[in-house]
């Protein structure tokens, strides 16, 4: 018989970790997985949208069984051992301070962008602050964690096998979340921003929208893969591919000219001062 695991609040982020581990492949580490996840929400249209979230899967392969509630997270954690912290930043001292007395000693694993370790420590001293993104839902997001001293070695084993499951995980030092906060989990959105503008781009030259996404993404994910199996530094490939004279020196020292690099690394560090402020009152 597995442990049981809260979800307090399961909406868009909530919603991409729990299919993550619901579906996740039968494993090795069968325990550290949980027999049963309480998925806790504000309301009743949210806790619906979960079952129903739910209903579309098969069993889950490590026999982890689903309870979508509302209103009731006090009754949730009194039963677990492990609370995955998921509501919107500025709701998590009103839904946290409802639970001091039953959530003491309990492992928080808070995704809330901007709350420290420390301040989570206000509510129990083992805390694993994550961040991850979107793409989680399809199994390709990127997650970072770190954890305040008192998560053991078998409690961190837990935290990596559990959001493994959105993708990738990687572990660093708790000075690293708020650029992590931007560089990875607004990060989608900065992408997004790249797909959009090199979509357009092909649109304002003439190639029809949908040819003009299929290629931009292609071409994406293609660099994407050249630099992960080619294992070479992205500055030789990008000056691999410059000609004298040619076409691709030519399109870079334009967009050069227009601050694209500058842009994304002031765009991606302004996004951590926002994050840095989140947790503060
Ligand atoms: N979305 C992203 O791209 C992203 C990326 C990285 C990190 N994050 C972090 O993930 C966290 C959640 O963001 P989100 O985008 O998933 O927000 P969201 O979609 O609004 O989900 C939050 C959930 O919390 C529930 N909730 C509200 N009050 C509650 C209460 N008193 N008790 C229990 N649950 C309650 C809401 O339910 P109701 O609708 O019923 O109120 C909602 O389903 C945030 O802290 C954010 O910083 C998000």
């Amino acid at each position: 018989m597995g442990y049981t695991l809260t979800m307090l609040g399961c909406g868009v982020m909530g919603q991409a970790i729990l299919s993550a581990i619901y579906n996740a492949p039968k494993s090795e580490n069968a325990s550290l997985y949980p027999s049963k996840i309480i998925a806790c929400n504000g309301d009743a249209p949210a806790a619906n949208q979960v079952t129903d979230l739910i209903k579309g899967y098969g069993e889950s392969p490590n026999g982890i069984v689903v309870e979508s509630t509302f209103g009731d997270n006090i009754a949730a954690v009194k039963q677990s051992d492990v609370i995955i912290l998921g509501t919107k930043p500025y709701l998590v001292e009103l839904v946290m301070n409802e639970l001091t007395h039953v959530v003491k000693g309990k492992l928080i694993i808070s995704i809330a962008a901007g709350w420290t370790i420390s301040q989570l420590q206000g509510y129990s001293n083992v805390v694993s602050r994550v961040m991850t993104n979107t793409p989680a839902k399809y199994g390709y997001g990127c997650a970072v964690i770190a954890h305040s001293s008192e998560v053991n070695t078998e409690q961190k084993q837990l935290v990596s096998e559990l959001i493994s499951n959105v993708g990738v995980c990687v572990e660093l030092p708790e000075k690293n979340m708020d650029a992590a906060t931007s560089l990875v989990g607004s990060g989608p959105a900065y992408v997004l921003l790249m797909i959009e503008s090199m979509m357009e781009s092909g649109i304002k030259m003439g190639i029809p929208l949908a040819e003009s996404l299929k290629c931009t993404l292609q071409v994406l994910e293609g660099t994407v893969k050249m630099v992960e199996k080619s294992g070479t530094h992205p500055s030789v490939l990008k000056h691999q591919v410059c000609t004298p004279g040619g076409t691709t020196i030519a399109g870079l020292c334009k967009m050069e000219e227009y601050g694209v690099k500058n842009g994304i690394i002031k765009g991606v560090e302004e996004g951590a001062i926002v994050a840095a402020k989140l947790g503060k009152k």
